[in-house]
This record gives structure tokens, sequence and C-alpha cells, in this order.
């Protein structure tokens, strides 16, 4: 049998190897994500929803697990998120003007840091703050009618304030799609003007095998590369549905299979040519059986199958395409 070479052994010269966990998976797939990885996202713990669900209640237990799994094992952990219009407690909101929200946030951000600062090596001070159906530049949120145009540079101000040596990343998906990305760079220029507080970029990159443009990938990393910060891929998957297929029909289709790998290798050859601005690049799960996109945009998509591994934990064909090179 073909030995599994370490995907986190083959990339150590060029950034980290990434994959978003559960408590759950941590402990079904424990050796698989100990030895692939080398930086962990936790998919849903620490996002201000589970983990400080009322003012005075926080339930840190599943964060806990993911950060001693990630320190047991000598692992990078990124902290995810902090401030986000989904998944974020209606208490946060509720009866808030500007300044009773920034002191919300900020009391959310001081107990976030003084729990995990030791841990987290990048924090998503920000998550999909752009606007991508108008042509509004920031999302129409809670977050920004009530603090307002300058909400990003705002909490990057406080998490800056509150934890200087912090490395701090603005992060948003269909960061290849022009509109959306001359967005983020603007983001990242009110970000720049107002003392360079940000310093990566978090690139989702939910992708699909049909409507990847691996041009629009280089412009995008050059592109946002130019503003000074460092990139960080934050939550790779590669469907193999296009974006308007809403259907359940099965897409793992062998042709599929072999477009998937092949793209997979490209993709990657495209990283790595640009490892001094990449610090890592995560995988949004570990195998394809617990991906979100099991469930997303329709229920039952067993047959979406975007990771590097399969529901039996073993790499697939695409998996190859990645590690050998
Ligand atoms: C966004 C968020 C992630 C996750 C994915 C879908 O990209 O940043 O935390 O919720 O959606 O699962």
């Amino acid at each position: 049998m073909k030995t599994i070479p370490a995907l986190k052994e083959r990339y150590q010269p060029y950034f980290d190897i990434g994959a978003a966990v559960t408590p759950a998976v941590l402990i079904q797939r424990g050796e698989l994500v100990r030895t692939q990885f080398s930086s962990l996202t936790a998919e849903n713990q620490m996002k201000p929803e589970p983990i400080h669900p009322q003012p005075e209640q926080w339930r840190f237990a599943d964060a806990d697990a993911i950060a001693a799994f990630a320190r047991d094992n000598g692992l990078h952990l990124r902290g995810h998120t902090l401030v986000w219009h989904a998944q974020t407690p209606r208490w946060f909101f509720d009866g808030a003007d500007r300044d009773t929200l920034l002191s919300r946030v900020r009391g959310h951000m001081q107990t976030m840091f003084s729990r995990y600062a030791k841990d987290v090596i990048a924090w998503d001070v920000v998550n999909e703050a752009v606007e991508d159906k108008t042509s509004a530049v920031l999302r129409d949120s809670l977050y920004h009618q009530i603090i307002g145009d300058d909400l990003v540079v705002q909490s990057f101000a406080m998490a800056r304030q509150l934890l200087p040596d912090g490395y701090f990343v603005y992060n948003d998906y269909n960061e290849l799609v022009p509109e959306k990305r001359t967005k983020i760079l603007t983001v990242l220029d009110a970000l720049n003007s107002a003392g360079h507080l940000a310093d990566a970029v978090g690139m989702q990159c939910h992708w699909n095998i049909r409507d990847l443009d691996l041009d629009e990938l280089r412009r995008s990393l050059d592109l946002y590369a130019a503003k000074g910060v460092h990139i960080q891929i934050t939550e790779l998957d590669l469907s193999l549905y296009g974006s308007e297929d809403k259907t359940v029909h099965d897409a793992a289709t062998p042709e599929n299979l072999a477009l998937q790998a092949e793209l997979y290798g490209r993709i990657f050859a495209i990283f790595r040519q640009y490892h001094e601005v990449i610090d890592s690049v995560t995988f949004w799960g570990v195998t394809d059986e617990e991906s979100w996109l099991k469930n997303f945009p329709v229920p039952g998509r067993g047959y979406n199958k975007p990771l590097l591994f399969g529901a039996d934990g073993q790499p697939k064909e695409c998996f190859w395409h990645v590690a050998e090179f």
C-alpha cells in the first residue's frame, strides 16, 4: 500500500495546512487531524452565539476542548470569529446605541482574548462585513446600522488596543469576484489609513469546480498583497456543484472527481508560488462526511465531496494532487 504523506510536512516550507473542526470530529478523527494538519479553526465553537449566549453567560467547554487539542498536539489555532452579522446572539444588539454596542463588543473581545490569546495565532476580528448584492460597500447588518461606516475600523482599533501584539485578520467570501474584491480592498485601505490595523486578509475560498477562475485567483492574491497585508486561506472547499446548481443529483461522477483533483493541484501550485505572502491554507472541514456542503445550499447533498479526505478517512484522488508535487 502506498504510504500516505503528511500534508503538514509536505507544506512545512510553505505555509500551515489547517482544518475547521468540532470536538466530535477531534474524537472521531483525532489521528487524521493530528497527522495531516498543522492548524485548527473551530467550525462554530468560538463564534459569539455558541460561546456567549447571554450577557453574563459563557459556554467555554467546546472551544476549550479544541484549544486543548491544539496545545497538546503542537498545532496552531485560529480564532474565528469576533464581529459577525450571523451567529451572534440578539442581546448584543437589543436596545443598543453605538456606544453600548461597542462596549458589548469590547467586553466580548476582552474575555475571548484573556482566555484564548495564549493559544490563538490569528484572529478573524471581522467576518463578512462587505456587501455583495447591492452597490453598497458594507452589508446592511445590525452592526452597520448601529455603529455606522467605521464599524470595521472601530472593531480592529478596539482589538489592537486590547491585544497590542494580536495578529488580526479581515475575513470574507466571494473574494475573487471583482466587484466584491474592490470593496474588500477599500476596507483594507481604511484599516491601513487608521494605522495598519489588519495583519492579514482572510480569503474564505468556498469554491466549486464549475466557476473557479485561476487567473482571478492570481490577480486577487496580487491585489490583496499589494495592500501590504499577508493572506490566509481560511475556509477552502471545492464543491462539485456550480454555484447556481440547487439539485441533489449525484455530482460525484468520475469526471467531476477527476476535474476536482486537477483543480486542487493547480490551486495549490499557485498557493505555493505565493507562499511568501500566504500564512496558512485552511480547509473547511476534515472529511467529506462532515462538510457543511452536505446541507448547503440544499439539504441531502451527501453526494457533494468537497474536501481531500473521504468519509472513510482515506485520501481521495484530489489529496494526491495536493500532496505530490
Ligand atoms: C462562513 C463562516 C464560517 C461558516 C461558513 C459555512 O463562511 O465564516 O464560519 O459558518 O460560512 O459553514
